[in-house]
């Protein structure tokens, strides 16, 4: 029995769907019908019981039915570790989504304790090609599979993140104001980078244990300017306060988990996974 089943899917007003009802088990399914009936619809729909901003990374306001543009909702019944959820999440006047679990109101970062959900599709082919950042979210959902806090960690770095930035943008030299902003970001940060490593420490263990023909990949944590990212939070710190006048310069945080780095590399022939096809 898989830890983790859709019982039931209803889309409202989502996209191409006007309404419509699913009733399924936790065996696998297939979707299939012509070109452009709605099937990645369904998907992205499916992604939205997970923390963010789904399969196409699209903003809920582009997710509502055209031309009604009423706002939309999904709802779904989870299995999930032997319970059942129901999990309801929509937007209204094109607002940010939001979510209700069980009849509670709740937070994404909710959703990622009950649903731990990662895919690899089509439009990701380029993923270990093109830049950090999609490898960076892919490594971050994987986190966020063993570490729901992480999340939480994740906004806290971000948002302190963006006030520094605001200060950098300002030219404000003056130490005090970036203290407790970046002694927030190191705290957080550490956290983050501690859960990642984790995360790929996880991966390696079970690739390990696996019996499969399925390749195997060395993952390591690297960032653009191979700088040590310190693992303590004090150091971490300094970090940030030596680099504040580079910093200035260039109107934004330079370095930090945020420019973390997935390399991969196909352990058998000992290829790098961006040369690899
Ligand atoms: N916000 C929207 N409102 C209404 N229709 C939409 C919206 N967004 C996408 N669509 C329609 O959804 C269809 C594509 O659905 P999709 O799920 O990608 O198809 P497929 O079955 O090929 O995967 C297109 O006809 C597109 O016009
Ligand atoms: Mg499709």
């Amino acid at each position: 029995m898989p830890n983790l089943a859709v019982e039931s899917l209803t889309l409202s007003h989502f996209r191409s769907h006007h309404v419509v009802q699913i009733e399924c088990d936790a065996r696998p399914i297939a979707i299939y019908g012509a070109n452009g009936v709605g099937k990645t619809n369904i998907l992205e729909a499916v992604s939205l019981l997970s923390p963010g901003r789904g399969v196409r990374r699209a903003s809920a306001e582009e997710m509502t039915r055209r031309p009604e543009a009423l706002g939309w909702k999904v709802k779904a019944i989870l299995r999930s570790q032997g319970r059942l959820h129901e999990v309801e999440t929509w937007s209204e006047n094109g607002a940010a989504r939001q979510v209700r679990i069980d009849s509670k109101a709740a937070t994404q970062v909710m959703l990622g304790r009950i649903a731990r959900v990662l895919w690899l599709i089509p439009a990701m082919d380029r993923l270990w090609i093109e830049g950090a950042d999609g490898r960076r979210r892919f490594l971050d959902r994987m986190t966020l599979s063993f570490h729901p806090s992480h999340a939480d960690n994740v906004l806290i770095y971000e948002k302190n993140m963006r006030e520094r930035n605001r200060l950098l943008k300002d030219r404000v030299k003056d130490a005090h104001w970036y203290r407790a902003i970046e002694s927030q970001m190191a705290e957080a940060g550490v956290k983050i980078r501690a859960a990642r490593e984790e995360a790929l420490a996880h991966i390696h263990a079970s690739q390990e244990q696996a019996e499969t023909a399925f390749p195997t990949a060395n993952l390591t944590l690297t960032n653009a300017e191979s700088i040590d990212i310190p693992n303590n939070s004090d150091e971490l710190a300094v970090l940030f306060a030596d680099y504040r006048n580079r910093d200035i310069d260039a109107g934004r945080t330079l370095i930090g988990p945020h420019r973390d780095d997935l390399y991969g590399v196909f352990a058998a022939k000992n290829v790098p996974a961006k040369d690899s096809s």
